[in-house]
């Protein structure tokens, strides 16, 4: 441990924020002292949460102080808004933890990366874990450190919701959906007259549309995992993070944690809850329901957590999940990908689970009974593979079983998410049940520039929530069950006209090919809806009935790598947009020479070491539909959605316990 401080001598070297842009030290602390969860979070009253301090000192850089000496003797007070300054021991009632030391590195600026100069930073730091507030109202917490800095933290916990209006929530995510995108969707799937639709999107026919922004807790643009886990948990994160603040220890599993809804729901009301994704089901979206960690890319540890969340991770046990169902045999198979090499198979149906590995043993499960249903590796091929271009998935090698086969017995996101229903509506009763179901391939076939497959999953999600709604009514619980879709983030996309994809191709040089592009009265109407002579997908109603008319859609990308485009639905997957050449440095990405050939180049926005396009800054749409729908109209946080859905669950209790027998209101 380090000696007596002596950092009164040194007060001249005055304690400056460096303005935190491109790296930050820990984005949530632009001070040497930090408090987690920091100034301007809001917590639902009752919610456990653990509050991490830490002291940093700065060996070298701009912020060096006090020769890298922490102060160790900090101490911390929280006051509720009119009351006094307590100790968190004494106001928790817990007990004072140990000092904890780690130092950690950072670049403060391209700069200092070019050259290799990281700056060094000494941490001393404490952790109160399992901590609830239930009385709602203002609070301050204040951290006293280098005799007579602070640092404060402002926190809200919101009005008690003690009453459960809602029997049952299924949040459904469109992952990396946006407006623009749903529109595009719309345009390819549904036919219009003269300006009018025939037939709309069933979100289209949700009664209440909201706003949320998704912006991270220190970034304004943010990733899947931390947005994930603001929408379960209302609380922001950083990008990578799930469950937690980030803190700066190198321990992926020690961050402060927040509980999540299907941990809340658990305690509070016995209910029985599920996940359904077309991703791997380790991947951010569906295992942040149950993740604390710092980094969203432990998958196997993950997948540990959501089956054994107290053995290990956390301080409440969410039961494991009643349903599992989506891709990523690789953390489930024993092996490098799975935790401690264990047969994670094994380990579910040792926990009282049900294994189903294709779409026949899915559709013939129990009602009765867990649970897990993972039909391939890595992700599902995606809605226009598995029923247009069915030839493509002869291509992969991802039988969940392990063998060195195309898995092809495969369920959609429609299939899995009526089986979880059932099973989330048998094993819940008169508890209810929450169910997230996540159309993850939206979001990973936009980052390859694959603009039909990611509208295909779109128009596979509408499908789904159409198929929703009337197996809800068919069981009697439409009007128990809040249904909310929404999205995590956007991305950059956009339609600007109309392309006849056959003179494009014909063109010699990339400007010629240009003239290809219809904008405004050139655009013309939409071929996708008109039949053909000759094609039938027997797709049904509300998908195209052709993905490959002379006439397509032009689509392009706010944040893009080197590309080709030529407009046309790709008929190979995945497509790879962009390539790394001989030459050059093995992350330095240029258009991929065999995409497109007959396209014309479009050069990139992004940084040459992104072979994919990004993330993007827009408020992403928010529908509703159920008990509760109309606390979802406006602007607001990502963060609220959850606050949305605990109320209307009523989880936000005096005690943090559950309140007898459900009280039901009507809509
Ligand atoms: C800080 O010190 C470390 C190790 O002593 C060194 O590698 C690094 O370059 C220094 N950083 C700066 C910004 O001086
Ligand atoms: C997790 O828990 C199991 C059983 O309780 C134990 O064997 C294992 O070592 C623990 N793993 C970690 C990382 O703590
Ligand atoms: C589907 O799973 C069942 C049960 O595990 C198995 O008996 C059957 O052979 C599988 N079908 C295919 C096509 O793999
Ligand atoms: C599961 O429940 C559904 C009703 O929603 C029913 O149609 C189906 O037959 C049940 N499956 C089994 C295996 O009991
Ligand atoms: C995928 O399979 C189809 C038909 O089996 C074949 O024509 C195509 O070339 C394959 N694509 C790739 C990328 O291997
Ligand atoms: C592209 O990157 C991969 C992975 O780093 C590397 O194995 C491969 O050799 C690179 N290809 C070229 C042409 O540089
Ligand atoms: C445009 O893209 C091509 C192909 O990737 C690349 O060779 C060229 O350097 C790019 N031009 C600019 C200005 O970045
Ligand atoms: C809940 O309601 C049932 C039936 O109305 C009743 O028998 C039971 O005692 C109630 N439980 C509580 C905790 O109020
Ligand atoms: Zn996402």
């Amino acid at each position: 441990m380090m000696g007596k401080l002596n950092w009164l001598g040194l007060a001249a070297a005055s304690l400056s924020a460096v303005s935190a842009q491109y790296y930050q030290r820990l984005g949530t602390c632009p001070t040497l002292g930090c408090v987690l969860p920091p100034d301007q979070q809001d917590f639902l009253p009752g919610q456990y949460f653990d509050l991490r301090l830490e002291v940093h000192a700065p060996v070298n850089g701009s912020e060096a102080f006090n020769e890298g000496v922490p102060d160790e003797e900090f101490f911390v007070t929280i006051t509720k808004e009119g009351g006094e300054a307590r100790s968190i021991t004494e106001f928790f009632s817990v007990e004072e933890p140990e000092v904890e030391t780690w130092s950690f590195k950072w670049y403060e600026d391209l700069y200092a990366a070019d050259a290799g100069t990281a700056s060094v930073v000494n941490v001393a730091s404490k952790i109160y874990r399992r901590l609830a507030l239930y009385e709602p109202g203002n609070y301050q917490v204040t951290l006293n450190y280098y005799d007579g800095e602070t640092t404060t933290a402002n926190w809200v916990v919101r009005p008690l919701a003690t009453k459960k209006k809602a029997k049952n929530v299924i949040l459904f995510i469109g992952d990396g959906m946006t407006t623009n995108m749903i529109t595009a969707a719309r345009l390819l799937g549904h036919k219009s007259i003269n300006g009018k639709y025939q037939s709309v999107l069933q979100v289209d026919d949700f009664p209440v549309i909201g706003h949320q922004m998704t912006h991270s807790i220190d970034s304004f643009i943010t990733d899947s995992a931390n947005s994930a886990s603001a929408l379960y948990s209302g609380h922001k994160s950083t990008v990578n993070a799930m469950g937690v603040y980030a803190d700066s220890s190198p321990d992926l599993f020690d961050d402060p944690k927040v509980e999540t809804i299907v941990e809340l729901l658990k305690r509070v009301w016995g209910s029985s809850w599920g996940a359904v994704s077309t991703a791997f089901i380790a991947d951010a979206t569906p295992i942040a329901l149950t993740a604390h960690t710092r980094s969203r890319y432990a998958y196997g540890p993950l997948v540990d957590q959501a089956l054994k969340s107290l053995s290990n991770y956390t301080w409440t046990d969410h039961g494991g999940p009643d349903v599992y169902f989506g891709g990523g045999a690789e953390q489930f198979l024993p092996g490098s990908g799975s935790y401690q090499g264990k047969d994670y198979y094994q380990e579910f149906a040792d926990a009282g689970y049900l294994i189903s590995l294709n779409k026949t043993s899915l559709e013939s499960l129990s009602n009765d009974s867990k649970a897990l249903g993972i039909f391939c590796k890595s992700n599902l091929p995606v809605w226009l593979d598995r029923n247009v271009f069915t030839d493509n998935l002869q291509n992969f090698t991802n039988d969940p079983t392990g063998a060195e086969a195309p898995a092809t017995d495969l369920p959609g996101l429609k299939e899995m998410t009526l089986k979880a229903i059932d099973i989330l509506h048998t094993r819940g009763g008169d508890k209810g049940f929450f169910l997230m179901s996540e159309a993850a391939s939206i979001d990973k076939q936009m980052h390859t520039l694959d603009y039909d497959r990611a509208l295909g999953d779109l128009l596979e999600l509408d499908d789904t929530i159409r198929a929703t709604v009337s197996h809800l009514k068919a069981l009697g619980e439409l009007e128990n069950t809040l249904i909310v879709v929404t999205s995590d983030h956007g991305h950059g996309f956009d339609v600007f006209g109309g392309v006849d994809t056959k003179y494009l191709s014909e063109q010699k040089t990339g400007r010629e090919k240009r003239k290809a592009v219809g904008v405004y009265q050139n655009s013309g109407l939409s071929q996708y809806t008109v039949e053909h002579p000759g094609i039938s997908y027997n797709t049904g109603p509300n998908f195209p009935v052709n993905w490959d008319p002379r006439y397509q859609v032009a689509a392009g990308f706010g944040a893009n790598p080197d590309h080709r485009e030529n407009y046309r639905t790709n008929p190979d997957n995945p497509r790879t947009p962009a390539t790394n050449i001989t030459g050059f440095e093995s992350d330095d990405y240029f258009v991929n020479p065999t995409d497109n050939v007959d396209g014309f180049i479009v050069n990139g926005t992004l940084p040459t070491n992104e072979a994919q396009g990004v993330h993007s800054l827009t408020d992403v749409a928010v529908f509703a539909m159920g008990p509760c729908q109309d606390t979802f109209g406006g602007v607001y946080g990502n963060i609220d959605v959850f606050y949305k859905m605990a109320n209307c669950l009523g989880l936000g209790r005096p005690d943090g316990k559950a309140g007898g027998n459900l009280t039901r209101t009507s809509r």
